[in-house]
């Protein structure tokens, strides 16, 4: 089968679709995403995405470029007509296409929006689940409105390569403090030796994760104790379990942080719980 990508109104092939080269996306990251996972055919926790999508585009002030219904329809049919069963679809808004101008463009610009589908072997990600991965750690050198799902994602980028030059699946971010604040692309957590578990309040420090959210109910029906406060790398590789949290891995235990095992070095029990029970407690549509 064919790819498709949706882009500003169509639905063309994949190796077409192309967006302007003035695209402000293009230029200057002047926009916003959103990845949703596919599982059974089906989005996970769509709602909340549209959600953190129109929180993001409403910070940055770029408009809706279409209702959530008539997005909704244009998700599910990427998803669709590019077969996709497990996987992940791939929302980009922008501020469109406009003369390369710092300000924002002429009133009237239309924001400009591309949908793409992609399939993930969902046996590979439970091979990593099952071995647990590992994580190296890195400076936070981001702008401090990372609580906005913005394309601008270059510290990201440069913290991903790093973690994978040194043989790790993520990177986390460290603040001034020693603190680790999130994933490269994932939000961060322990389990301390309490059973506590552990992760960043969404104090702007960090994004709010769809999936970070949904982990809270299941912690609640399993009786768990979250604790929302900041921790050091230190604590992290002294802690019983760590693990990562993201819409494409969903739960995703660490098993090592620059190169020192946390617990036996082994995915912890909670986290393989957790996983093995977050999608009974996320939306499905
Ligand atoms: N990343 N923190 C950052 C910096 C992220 O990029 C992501 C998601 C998360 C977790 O958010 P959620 O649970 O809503 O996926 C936290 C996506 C998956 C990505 O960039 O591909």
């Amino acid at each position: 089968m064919s790819r498709i990508a949706y882009v500003n109104g169509r639905y063309v092939p994949h190796r077409e679709a192309a967006v302007h080269v003035e695209d402000r996306g293009y230029q200057f990251a002047d926009g916003v995403y959103e990845v949703c996972e596919v599982r059974a055919g089906r989005l996970i926790d769509e709602r909340r995405h549209m959600e953190r999508l129109q929180r993001s585009l409403s910070e940055l002030r770029i408009a809706m470029p279409m209702s959530l219904p008539a997005l909704s329809v244009v998700l599910h049919e990427v998803v669709r007509r590019n077969g996709v069963r497990d996987g992940i679809v791939y929302l980009q808004i922008t501020r469109g296409v406009a003369k390369r101008d710092h300000p924002f463009p002429p009133e009237g610009t239309r924001p400009a929006i591309v949908v793409t589908a992609s399939r993930i072997d969902p046996a590979k990600i439970e091979r990593f689940a099952a071995d647990g991965i590992a994580v190296v750690t890195v400076p936070d050198n981001r702008w401090d409105r990372v609580d906005i799902k913005s394309i601008a994602l270059l510290p990201n980028i440069l913290a991903k390569q790093t973690a994978r030059e040194q043989g790790a699946r993520e990177a986390w971010f460290v603040d001034a403090a020693g603190n680790v604040t999130e994933g490269s692309s994932s939000n961060a957590w322990i389990v301390t030796s309490g059973n506590q578990v552990v992760t960043r309040t969404t104090d702007g420090t960090i994004l709010k994760g769809i999936t970070r959210t949904v982990l809270l109910d299941v912690l609640k029906a399993h009786d768990l104790t979250l604790v929302e406060r900041p921790f050091t790398v230190a604590e992290a590789i002294g802690a019983r379990e760590a693990f990562i949290t993201s819409a494409s891995q969903s739960v995703m235990p660490v098993v090592r942080i620059d190169g020192k095992p946390v617990g036996n070095g082994a995915p912890g029990l909670i986290a393989t719980a957790l996983r093995a029970d977050f999608h009974s407690y996320a939306e499905k549509s």
